[in-house]
């Protein structure tokens, strides 16, 4: 019966991993808004190697930002260090300004600007990759940001990734899940066996035919003496030895009586 009840986990387990895409989505969200944002962050002991991450996760899987390109307009991903403090636009200021001109400005101490990390160019491109100003259209020949698709990676890392840990879990999924139809009909088939053995020593003659059943007393009878069982399951050895001393069969106490 311990064996049913396994064969219930694995099930489980296999029906958890199709389960399980929103908490993995939440996740992906937070690590790469935290990622994004101490990209700059080289000299930090401990984030030293994570621009190097970012740039390679980046590359790897085809993506820019969490949601898309547009995530690095709203963040400093250059350290002060790289900036030049005299110039005008580089300038601490703590003005509120309009959206158009924040992305040209500082605001709150942040240079923020419509500029991408190196890693986000799309290496498909016929033309070199346009890193800065991306949304100025006037700032570049022949340029039209809007429906310019293969500058960038136009997909966000969080997208990305989401497909490919959805592709290798869902795969998981689906090979414990034929594991598990393989498991249950080894288990049916034995269990026949085992029944129509029992009868056949029974009737004293191995070799003429006998009955095998799977369930001896009827569905809700076996679920409720199976729910009892697994009740008692930390007292397994109790069962174990009220069942002749042979843990394997559970022998209902009232077949016993014929
Ligand atoms: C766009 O680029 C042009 C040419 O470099 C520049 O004169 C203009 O100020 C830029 N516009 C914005 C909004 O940054």
């Amino acid at each position: 019966m311990c064996t049913f009840f396994f064969t219930f986990c694995v099930l489980v387990g296999a029906l958890m991993c199709y389960s399980m895409h929103g908490e993995l989505e939440e996740s992906l969200n937070l690590g790469l808004t935290e990622a994004i944002r101490f990209y700059k962050d080289t000299d930090t002991p401990g984030r030293c190697f994570l621009k190097r991450t970012v740039d390679l996760l980046q590359i790897e899987f085809k993506c820019c930002g969490n949601n898309g390109y547009k995530d690095w307009f709203q963040i400093q991903w250059i350290s002060n260090r790289y900036l030049d403090m005299s110039k005008k636009d580089v300038r601490v200021s703590d003005l509120v300004i309009s959206y158009q001109d924040r992305l040209r400005s500082n605001v709150q101490g942040k240079y923020l600007m419509d500029g991408v990390p190196f890693s986000c160019c799309n290496i498909n491109s016929p033309r070199p990759c346009i890193q800065q100003q991306i949304s100025n259209n006037s700032a570049h020949f022949n340029y039209e940001h809007q429906t310019e698709e293969l500058n960038l990676w136009m997909k966000g890392c969080r997208q990305a990734l989401l497909e490919y840990y959805t592709h290798i879990v869902q795969s998981i999924g689906l090979t414990v899940l034929i594991t598990w139809l393989f498991e249950l009909s080894v288990l049916t088939g034995v269990r026949y066996l085992q029944t129509s053995l029992e009868n056949g020593l029974r009737q004293g003659d191995l070799n003429s035919e006998s009955d095998g059943w799977l369930l001896e007393n009827g569905l809700m009878e076996t679920a409720r003496i199976n729910l009892n069982i697994i009740k008692n399951i930390g007292k397994c050895n109790q069962i174990d030895t009220a069942n002749n001393g042979d843990p394997n069969i559970d022998v209902p106490s009232s077949s016993i009586a014929h």
